[in-house]
């Protein structure tokens, strides 16, 4: 009888998480970051803006934390507020290419069973500062459906890091459909 209420939890949180975009072309290509080092990746990281649609529920205050459980998997801690709601779900993260040498920052992550899709890919990170994320689907042959987040290890990107992380932004995706997270203390709390 708990069902129900979880898998509610659960749509509310990957539709959160996974804001969606579909878009009029089939996936573009991308490098990603390279070389992805996993444990330089693990802790904290705070959602800075994401894509979204006006429709999907709105988790504000969203924080990843990565937790190495080997040399190339992490466990994964969402917490957000829905509306008045905390909610903290898990999942689990592994690179999608372990045998690449260096390696990829292409991520499997799932929040139910063992990760078996990639579908978590970094286009760029310095580890200590930002990451930006995107992930791509084809739908069909003229369309495809996109997520991505822009991530900070602070609330605000710092001043000196925008005009990175604005670059990558502008190079691989379409910065007006990025919402920003509210990460604000009056919201979330220290
Ligand atoms: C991406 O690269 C693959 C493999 O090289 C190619 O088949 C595909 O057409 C490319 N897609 C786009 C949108 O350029
Ligand atoms: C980026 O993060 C590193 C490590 O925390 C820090 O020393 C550095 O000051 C940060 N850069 C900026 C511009 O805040
Ligand atoms: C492809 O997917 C898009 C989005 O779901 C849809 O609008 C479109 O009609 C589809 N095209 C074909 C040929 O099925």
């Amino acid at each position: 009888m708990d069902k129900p209420v979880f898998l509610s939890v659960l749509a509310v949180l990957l539709a959160s998480v996974n804001g969606q975009v579909v878009f009029p072309r089939q996936c573009p290509n991308h490098s990603f970051q390279t070389p992805f080092i996993p444990i330089q990746y693990s802790g904290r990281w705070y959602e800075i803006s994401r894509y979204d649609t006006e429709t999907q529920t709105e988790g504000d205050c969203t924080v990843s934390m990565y937790t190495m459980t080997s040399a190339i998997a992490f466990s994964v801690q969402y917490n957000m507020l829905v509306g008045p709601q905390p909610i903290q779900i898990n999942g689990q993260s592994v690179v999608s290419f372990p045998d690449e040498n260096p390696l990829r920052g292409m991520l499997s992550l799932s929040f139910g069973g063992p990760p078996t899709t990639s579908n978590y890919w970094i286009l760029e990170t310095d580890f200590v500062n930002f990451s930006v994320v995107w992930f791509c689907q084809n739908l069909n042959a003229t369309h495809s459906s996109e997520t991505a987040w822009v991530l900070s290890r602070q609330r605000t990107i710092p001043p000196a890091i925008q005009p990175i992380v604005d670059g990558v932004v502008n190079q691989h995706l379409v910065p007006a459909l990025l919402r920003p997270t509210n990460q604000e203390v009056a919201r979330c709390g220290n």
